[in-house]
């Protein structure tokens, strides 16, 4: 194989992207919510989100830490969280801009194989959305819990 071939698969092979994300399945929690921060611009929204998720890095509401794993300017974020009794899950957010504002759609997925069921993967979105902006349109799919009260309810688990 020449060089410009090697070289260019290199590259290829370490671009990252937001479809490297691991798949929701039966095996993990995991939970996606969509809203919306109407007005808002997804350069503006970006930013803010991008510097919560690195804020939460010394800790976040409910006393877990996450790390910025990779991020794409005004189009995703992808993080690792760890809660206080070291649970990890991925937890990403893609930003779409839409005429009412940008749209934002969460993951959390948890890396190790567990059935635990108390809503954290919810928290794990919601506590970014909420500390970003204003948001509205909260939609939910694929979430076993969806915590009622999440103000309260997210930050203490
Ligand atoms: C939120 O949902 C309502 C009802 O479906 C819709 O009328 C409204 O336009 C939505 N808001 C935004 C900002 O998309």
């Amino acid at each position: 194989m020449n060089k410009a071939i090697v070289l260019s698969i290199l590259i290829i092979g370490s671009l990252a992207k937001s479809s490297d994300f691991p798949p929701f399945d039966i095996f993990h929690a995991h939970c996606q919510i969509s809203a919306i921060y109407a007005g808002r611009q997804c350069t503006d929204t970006f930013t803010r989100m991008s510097s919560i998720v690195q804020g939460f890095e010394g800790e976040d509401p409910a006393k877990g830490k996450y790390s910025l794993i990779e991020q794409n300017i005004n189009d995703y974020i992808w993080a690792e969280r760890i809660s206080s009794s070291k649970w990890v899950d991925d937890v990403i957010f893609q930003l779409t801009q839409t005429p009412a504002g940008c749209q934002v759609v969460g993951k959390a997925r948890a890396q190790y194989f567990y059935f635990k069921n108390d809503g954290t993967t919810y928290c794990d979105i919601w506590n970014v959305l909420k500390y970003t902006d204003v948001f509205s349109n909260l939609s939910t799919k694929s979430c076993r819990i969806v915590k009622t009260n999440p103000s309260v309810n997210c930050v203490a688990y």
